[in-house]
């Protein structure tokens, strides 16, 4: 299987029911769900698991990631201290739609205490249906990478 439709998913503790009804909607619309836990409400901590799912997106495992937290924040920010990652926290459709459209974002971080368990589907949609428009976005999206280093 290559990365092609195939979405790492991760969390904390705080969000394993949302992550995993997450999981079935991305599976039932076909894309491959890999979700990577963790699965007990057991206390955890959240940069390592942005970190993980960061890492099967960088590493082309996979085309997506799909992280989440108590905010969404700090797995983002965790997510993002990885090369290659552009991850953003959304809580309305149009920011999802926009960072796919003009950031080239490879995650999408939603924070379970912020929005429900619908608006986070709505978000994911929004998130999976659009296209990275490149052009003048494309020579932003490479500044990006070029702070890398
Ligand atoms: C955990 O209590 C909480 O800090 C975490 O889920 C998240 O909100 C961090 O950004």
């Amino acid at each position: 299987m290559t990365a092609s439709k195939r979405i790492v998913l991760s969390s904390d503790h705080a969000a394993i029911e949302l992550r995993q009804a997450i999981a079935a909607h991305i599976a039932a619309l076909g894309w491959e769900a890999v979700d990577i836990g963790p699965t007990t409400t057991e206390s955890t901590h959240y940069p390592k698991h942005g970190q993980a799912a960061a890492r099967h997106v960088a590493s082309g495992d996979c085309q997506f990631g799909i992280v989440l937290c108590g905010t969404g924040q700090g797995i983002m920010m965790a997510a993002n201290k990885v090369k290659g990652i552009r991850c953003g926290v959304c809580v309305d459709t149009f920011s999802a739609r926009m960072i796919r459209q003009h950031n080239d974002a490879n995650m999408l971080s939603i924070g379970v205490r912020v929005v429900g368990e619908g608006l986070a589907l709505d978000i994911v949609d929004a998130f999976l249906t659009a296209h990275f428009e490149g052009g003048r976005h494309a020579t932003r999206v490479e500044m990006i990478e070029a702070l890398e280093g």
